[in-house]
């Protein structure tokens, strides 16, 4: 059986923003526990208003949920429980994106923050055995001067962040307004990774890569609109981190059987399947790879490869990649 398979393949998740995971019980149980009134009293009402028209409704709403979280013991028990569920799919490394901005404003200090989600990896590490990285990411809608504010609170954990990223609201805030907090990151050792081509122009996928100079693109669809861009993307090898169950909950992509990913894959790019905000989009890691392969046609070639491709797509340094890849290759599935 192929849902078997997929589910027992060893694999990477790596776009994920942390705040996206909260599910609906978890989110009621904060607000409960820090005292905080919210428009939802049941689990049905919660899921009830997440219908989404598009990326800037669901920032709204996803925001709203981030007020939940107050101090580090709640960054703690999200981050805890994305790594408990994701690790009973057989991810055995994660990359997440955290945000300091949203939480900045309302005088929540990264160290909190830190506090709470890097203990929350400690324990995964020697409770389970997953690893997990952390990307910090920029809001870009609040622009490139905070951007570079928020670089340097997040040098104050260099030991702890591998990279950074560029997400929220992608229409009429392009890469290359970022272009100087990018390279200042780059400077400093940061990985780099933008959001890119989700909604916006395949021209914000050529200007992350050409300007930002990024290591992967999160999303990357609209890519496939220039020809000479998805020739690029091949020859380097640049990763996509695609999300379809993301992509139909926002209205990027009309149906899952319309998705580019089977095409990206069969052209040589490389694409792995990532779940972006799994509480609010219909699912994990595994749920979006079983849709896909459903609706695609996807056969066990393609789920090796994409499992594969998740490994070769992170950050990790190349003889953990190497081992990731061995495990693969003698599993038995
Ligand atoms: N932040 C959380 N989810 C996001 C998405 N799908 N696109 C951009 N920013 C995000
Ligand atoms: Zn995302």
């Amino acid at each position: 059986m192929i849902k078997e398979f997929i589910e027992k393949i060893p694999k990477a998740e790596l776009h994920i923003h942390l705040e996206g995971s909260i599910e609906p019980e978890m989110l009621l149980t904060l607000a409960e526990r820090n005292k905080l009134r919210l428009k939802y009293n049941t689990i049905d009402e919660v899921k009830g208003a997440y219908k989404f028209k598009d990326l800037r409704d669901f920032l709204y709403i996803y925001t709203q949920g981030t007020r939940v979280l107050k101090k580090a013991e709640d960054f703690y028990d999200i981050t805890k429980a994305y790594l408990s569920k994701v690790y009973s799919q057989n991810v055995l490394h994660a990359e997440i994106f955290i945000d300091f901005q949203t939480y900045s404003k309302r005088g929540i200090a990264s160290e909190m923050i830190m506090d709470g989600v890097v203990s929350a990896i400690k324990g995964a590490k020697s409770d389970l055995g997953i690893s997990t990285y952390l990307i910090l990411a920029f809001l870009r809608h609040l622009g490139a001067k905070e951007a570079m504010k928020t670089l340097q609170e997040g040098l104050k954990y260099k030991d702890k962040i591998i990279g950074v990223g560029l997400a929220s609201t992608e229409l009429g805030f392009p890469p290359e307004l970022f272009e100087e907090v990018f390279e200042e990151a780059r400077k400093a050792g940061f990985k780099t990774t933008a959001h890119a081509g989700e909604e916006g122009p395949a021209e914000y996928v050529r200007n992350s890569i050409d300007i930002l100079k990024v290591d992967r693109v999160d999303h990357g669809n609209r890519a496939m609109d220039d020809p000479e861009l998805v020739k690029d993307i091949v020859k380097k090898q640049i990763p996509l981190t695609l999300c379809p169950l993301s992509n139909i909950a926002l209205g990027n992509v009309k149906s899952l059987e319309s998705h580019t990913l089977k095409k990206k894959l069969d052209m040589g790019m490389l694409v792995s399947v990532n779940s972006d905000d799994p509480a609010y989009f219909g699912g994990y890691v595994n749920e979006n790879l079983i849709a896909v392969q459903k609706a695609l046609a996807l056969d066990a070639i393609d789920i090796v490869k994409l499992a594969k491709n998740s490994f070769v797509s992170s950050f990790l340094p190349k003889e953990k990649k190497e081992y990731f890849l061995d495990l693969i290759n003698a599993a038995e599935l």
